[in-house]
């Protein structure tokens, strides 16, 4: 679809002046996987817009069509027919692309009794256990057993049930949801997580005949149906509140102004309420939001702590550090929600910032400007910050590992050079 992803490529960075001009932000892939997965629910076919062209988004296409499904596209619109669809063994090789193929579980045991998936391994921000997925699926009355690698889970009818998360987790929170959509009376599930793509999840459920309230609090309540058959399925995907805050600090990284379309302010508040108290200006407009710098301030140390939504979000932590390392003071980021989430900090060391890591913290002292040198991404937000801060270097940065970046952003480069920075791809050597 969208030519060979794991092609090893870099991308070289030459030092930029302020960025400047606008910017149309595309849908979120957070979102849209989760829905990619649900569309197994339903015989109807779905129609999705403004799903963004990414290398997951293919991942996931491809998985749930060796699952049967056929998938169609025409620029942003997709159109899923899962018909066919059965529930086969999902490949190793496929699920081991993304982690968060882990979230055909729900539909095919909901939709067809049984499903059998490989358990997702580490990755390079942890180990990333699914247990709570599978504790909600055994509360709803599932079967589960464990065998060389992969996951068997089988149940007649799945049965409603009160499920309480021990932590709100996302991809617990969509899998459970999306099972329970089908279940024989009501599921309530609490203290489960409430991100937008949560909200943008359960309204696509409900488009294809679901019965789901409360979604985007911490309580969710599914009244399980028969079948999920409504007519004329079409959904729009909710814009990338992670590809917004990137550039956001894309336009405070390089003291410029950049306006953002495609953006819902509330959705970006914690990153909005960081940048104003580094010093960083954001105006908040109907369907974006601009991002400026102010001549006469210099941007200020300021402490973060991610949470789950809506506290700062993790996925943002990376890009936030690389802002942080050229700031004046020290400021002091902890990660709360995965166990090892600061591969960046030995490549931005290697590009002159000063972090030490303690524990869950790392502690950044700002300096004046960073050098440009060879660096690797090793997961998709690491190599975002990376870009970032290669664009406040003085030379030439190279960023290795750009399959990663293209995992959750479409033609990065080119949209930065559309805004005056000048980032060439190039094919490794
Ligand atoms: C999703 C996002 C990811 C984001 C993360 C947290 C997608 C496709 N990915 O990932 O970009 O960084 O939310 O906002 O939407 N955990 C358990 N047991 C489980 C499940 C999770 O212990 O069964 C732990 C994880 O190891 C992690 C924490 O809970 O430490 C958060 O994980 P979770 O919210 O599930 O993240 P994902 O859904 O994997």
């Amino acid at each position: 679809m969208y030519g060979d992803f794991f092609m090893s490529e870099k991308f070289i960075v030459e030092p930029c002046g302020p960025l400047r001009g606008t910017l149309n932000v595309c849908g979120a892939k957070n979102a849209v996987l989760p829905v990619l997965a649900a569309a197994l629910l339903t015989e109807k076919p779905c129609t999705l817009q403004n799903v963004p062209l990414l290398s997951d988004v293919e991942a996931m296409c491809v998985l749930i069509e060796s699952l049967g499904a056929r998938v169609s596209c025409e620029n942003n619109t997709f159109v899923i027919d899962a018909s066919g669809a059965d529930s086969l063994d999902a490949s190793y090789e496929l699920v081991g692309k993304l982690r968060a193929s882990f979230l055909i579980m729900g539909p095919l045991l909901a939709r067809f009794g049984r499903a059998k998936v490989p358990l997702p391994g580490g990755c390079a921000i942890g180990s990333r256990p699914v247990d709570l997925h599978l504790k909600g699926f055994a509360a709803l009355g599932a079967k589960i057993d464990h065998a060389h690698g992969f996951v068997n889970v089988t149940a007649r009818r799945l049965k409603g049930a009160k499920i309480y998360l021990d932590f709100p987790s996302v991809g617990a929170t969509e899998n459970i949801m999306m099972a329970a959509a089908l279940a024989n009376g009501q599921t309530i599930l609490e203290n489960c997580a409430s991100e937008p793509e949560i909200v943008d999840l359960a309204n696509f459920l409900n488009s294809i005949g679901g019965k789901i309230r409360g979604a985007g609090t911490d309580t969710i309540k599914i009244d399980g149906v028969v079948s999920l058959d409504a007519k004329d399925i079409k959904h729009s995907i909710i814009p990338d509140r992670i590809e917004a805050g990137t550039f956001m600090i894309a336009a405070a990284i390089s003291r410029g102004d950049i306006t953002l379309s495609n953006v819902l302010a509330d959705h970006v508040k914690p990153v909005t309420a960081k940048l104003k108290e580094v010093n960083v200006l954001v105006e908040e407009h109907e369907n974006g939001v601009r991002v400026f710098c102010d001549d006469s301030s210099e941007i200020i140390a300021a402490d973060l702590k991610t949470l789950p939504y809506p506290g700062f979000p993790t996925d943002m932590q990376a890009q936030f550090m690389a802002l942080m390392s050229t700031a004046r003071g020290t400021s002091v980021i902890t990660e709360t929600v995965f166990e090892n989430r600061f591969m960046q900090v030995g490549e931005l060391k290697r590009m002159g910032a000063e972090i030490k890591i303690e524990s869950r913290s790392a502690i950044v002292e700002g300096v004046e400007r960073l050098t440009g040198t060879q660096v690797a991404a090793s997961d998709l937000r690491a190599g975002a910050a990376l870009v970032l801060a290669a664009l406040r270097a003085d030379g030439l940065s190279e960023i290795t590992g750009v399959h990663h970046i293209d995992r959750g952003y479409a033609n990065l480069d080119m949209r930065l050079n559309k805004l005056g920075a000048s980032i060439k791809r190039a094919d490794m050597e």
